[in-house]
């Protein structure tokens, strides 16, 4: 083994049976690089044993030794995972035993009679091999970051896919496989434009020009829908990210592709299931104001007519009754006020129920809604109108009339108001702003979304119904203002838009 020396110390494991020459290799080396640690064997066994210990910058081999050889070096080199340069040292070798030697994995050759040479061929040799050393640890991370990068991309749940300027596909990961339907191998090498519909076809090349112009990424698919083209002809709709890269083969598209069909089916299924919703809320409206209208009908004709009836036999029998039975008088008076009451109570719940009022059109309904309230409440309450009357389909007055009602009811309800300002005015066309504002103590957010109250939303659902807006929020002086705005129905689509909803 050598001795410690410094770390800049060459150390040269030197392949020898004659210890002459193996003096002379030392003399030449001390003379031309300065002190050297020279460690000289010429068994296989010391070869493998000097090898096994580290530190080796240079093998420097004999070729023909009694029981080894350079050759066995180089395997036994080989065999022991070190990438040492080994040079041949030799008295006389033919050419084509030393190209053999040099094919085997010798650095270099050096005869014995210039030993001269060999301090400065070590050193190229030490030069090269340190050269390939970093080049090879190079390749190494290159592959190492390469097939990092490979794995993650495979691993994406986003169909990847590059493509080069002659719109061909180089590079494809599984989601792609999976969502074009390709096998790999049929994905790279097939045309970009053969996984998009063939309307769209024309638009691959503006789009390559126009990311790689911008050197920026463009998103398609988030707003209409885009389709791609599987193998099998199907449609999937996508969204899809492009950006342009260099890359060392030239200019490239890097395409992120998205499947959103579960999305969208999502998507289709939430409009349809709201839309249903909406046209039962609407049938069930329909079939309350109905039932009311049938109920407010029988109170009004059979159970006022029998009241009716009763008061007039009532005031016939009064008149009949002797004038000093004064207790009978007292009696039927009280009957017929009582009878009178019960005439107001069923005309006030019939008007509630189905206001006949209603025929009159909406602005009289909601003007005696207004009386009604203020005479019930003791609220101050006048409507604010500037018209007489606004042209209205039965069941859109109905609607109208139904969310004053609710607003007015919430005023009572929870409001605490002393006063309601109660608007109806007109737009172009029959376009149309309701306004209930009341000045008590004001709505707030988790008041509109309280999830057991169903006032606001049925007022909601009506106004949709109408296709106007609804806003609740704060009054201009405190308290509460509901505001239902209806734009001009052309003419037509209300009553088809009725039609569709109230069928
Ligand atoms: N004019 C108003 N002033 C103050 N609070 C109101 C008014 N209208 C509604 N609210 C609040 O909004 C809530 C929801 O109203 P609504 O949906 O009609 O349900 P409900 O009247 O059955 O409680 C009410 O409980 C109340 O707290
Ligand atoms: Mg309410």
């Amino acid at each position: 083994m050598p001795p410690d020396l410094p770390q800049a110390t060459l150390r040269v494991l030197l392949v020898e049976d004659d210890a002459d020459d193996a003096e002379l290799v030392r003399a030449e080396l001390e003379d031309q690089l300065g002190a050297c640690a020279l460690h000289q064997v010429e068994t296989r066994r010391d070869f493998e044993e000097a090898l096994s210990g580290c530190g080796w910058d240079v093998i420097v081999s004999d070729v023909h030794l009694p029981g080894f050889s350079a050759l066995e070096a180089l395997y036994a080199r080989d065999a022991s995972g070190r990438d040492l340069p080994l040079v041949l040292l030799s008295g006389y070798i033919g050419e084509e035993a030393a190209a053999a030697l040099i094919k085997a994995g010798a650095a270099d050759f050096v005869a014995k009679s210039n030993l001269r040479s060999l301090p400065g061929v070590i050193n190229r040799c030490l030069r090269e091999a340190q050269v390939l050393r970093e080049r090879a640890a190079a390749q190494a991370a290159l592959a190492a970051s390469e097939a990092r990068y490979r794995g993650l991309v495979e691993m994406l749940p986003v169909a990847m896919l590059m493509v080069d300027r002659n719109g061909m596909i180089v590079l494809a990961n599984a989601e792609a496989e999976r969502l074009f339907d390709w096998p790999r191998a049929e994905l790279v090498g097939r045309a970009a434009r053969t996984l998009v519909p063939p309307e769209l076809r024309d638009c691959l090349p503006p789009l390559w020009r126009a990311i790689h112009r911008d050197a920026s990424t463009l998103r398609l698919g988030t707003g209409k829908t885009l389709m791609a083209l599987r193998r099998d002809g199907a449609l999937v709709p996508i969204e899809i990210a492009l950006s342009p890269v260099d890359t060392a083969d030239g200019p490239m598209a890097l395409a992120s592709v998205v499947d959103v069909s579960l999305r969208k089916r999502a998507e289709a299924e939430i409009l349809s299931s709201r839309e249903q919703l909406r046209e039962l809320t609407a049938h069930l409206n329909r079939a309350k104001e109905e039932e009311r209208a049938v109920i407010a009908r029988e109170i009004h004709d059979e159970l006022g007519g029998l009241l009716t009836g009763a008061r007039i036999e009532v005031a016939n029998m009064a008149r009949e009754l002797p004038p000093q039975r004064l207790d009978l008088v007292t009696a039927a008076g009280s009957v017929e006020a009582l009878l009178d009451q019960a005439l107001d109570i069923t005309r006030r719940i019939s008007r509630q129920l189905r206001p006949a009022i209603l025929d009159y059109g909406i602005v009289a309904a909601l003007d005696w809604q207004a009386r009604d309230f203020s005479k019930r409440t003791g609220i101050g309450c006048q409507l604010d109108t500037d018209t007489e009357d606004v042209e209205l389909e039965p069941e859109r007055a109905t609607a109208v009339f139904r969310i004053a009602q609710e607003a007015l009811t919430n005023v009572a309800r929870h409001a605490g108001a002393s006063r309601v300002r109660f608007e109806f005015a007109t737009g172009p066309g029959n376009a149309f702003t309701l306004r209930i504002a009341d000045d008590g103590s004001g709505i707030t957010g988790e008041d509109i979304a309280k999830s057991g109250s169903f006032g606001i939303r049925s007022m909601r659902e009506r106004a949709q119904f109408l296709g106007g807006e609804l806003a609740i929020g704060a009054a201009p002086g405190g308290g509460t203002e509901v505001e239902l705005r209806v734009a001009a129905q052309r003419g037509g689509i209300a009553p088809a838009l009725a039609g569709e909803l109230w069928s």
